[in-house]
């Protein structure tokens, strides 16, 4: 089991000591096999591989989240590889400040940037026209607005709201909304400061990590009756009401639960 002051660190600071710890490790194996051979382009990319595979291992043995063996493995390797092709190197700090603009804010909330599927926006259209047609709805972190935009076209009759944090997304969604008809509102700024008590049904599609603190969000401020729709990632140790599972490439899973406060215990 990792120790307390580990597991306090964040999981970037984690991943970069472990980067830290691969590399001498590497360097030394690399040095007893090859002894002085100058080094070649495609011997660097061993380098970087054997130095990949050492801190993905060691991600493993401490228990971080799977995705990040992949990101340790290849981040040296890849970043070689875009090194060598000229084109990347001229427009670097281009893609870099494109980068800090979309997933700036990662660092945060631990919340990339990633779409509901076109089957998810069709499974909230059909649960949300039944009992909810004219309901007050928030997009949590509403990227480039697919789901705010989409879902305020395919069901008029709903008054949608997105916020979203990173300016990028932020920018196309508004965009977005200005050609869409009714139009929805896109504000630019953090969900933790909007009242939830103010939408009938709070969307979500974020990522395991900020679920435990939202869900004292939604116990706090959402009203009796309302929905919370988690797409793809479950509030740990809560059970949804219902579960639905979308026709698409990654059989998302919509989880929903109707708020009861009786029940909830607040
Ligand atoms: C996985 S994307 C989902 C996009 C969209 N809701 C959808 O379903 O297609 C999550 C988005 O939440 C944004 N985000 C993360 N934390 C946020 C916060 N505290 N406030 C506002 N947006 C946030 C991210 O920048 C990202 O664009």
């Amino acid at each position: 089991m990792p120790w307390p002051f580990w597991l306090r660190l964040p999981v970037s600071l984690q991943a970069l000591a472990l980067q830290l710890l691969a590399a001498p490790i590497a360097w030394f194996i690399w040095h007893a096999v090859m002894l002085s051979i100058p080094l070649t382009f495609l011997q660097w990319l061993l380098v970087a591989v054997l130095q990949g595979a050492i801190a993905a291992l060691l991600s493993l043995s401490l228990r971080m989240p799977w995705w990040w063996w992949w990101i340790q493995f290849l981040f040296w390797p890849l970043l070689l590889c875009a090194l060598m092709l000229p084109v990347l190197v001229t427009w670097a700090p281009l893609i870099l400040l494109v980068l800090l603009l979309v997933f700036g804010g990662v660092y945060r909330d631990r919340v990339p940037l990633f779409l509901s599927s076109r089957r998810t926006l069709q499974a909230l259209h059909d649960l949300l026209s039944v009992r909810h047609s004219m309901a007050k709805v928030i997009d949590l972190g509403c990227g480039t607005g697919r789901v705010t935009c989409d879902l305020q076209q395919m069901l008029p009759t709903l008054n949608m709201v997105g916020i979203e944090r990173a300016f990028l997304p932020f920018a196309l969604a508004w965009l977005r909304s200005r050609i869409t008809r009714p139009r929805p509102a896109i504000a630019l700024g953090s969900f933790w400061g909007s009242h939830l008590g103010d939408y009938d049904v709070v969307y979500a599609y974020l990522s395991p990590a900020p679920m435990p603190r939202l869900w004292e969000k939604v116990c706090a401020e959402m009203k009796d009756g309302s929905l919370f729709i988690s797409n793809t990632f479950e509030v740990p140790g809560v059970v949804p009401d219902q579960v639905i599972t979308v026709d698409d490439w990654n059989h998302s899973k919509l989880f929903i639960w109707q708020i009861r406060h009786d029940r909830q215990g607040k």
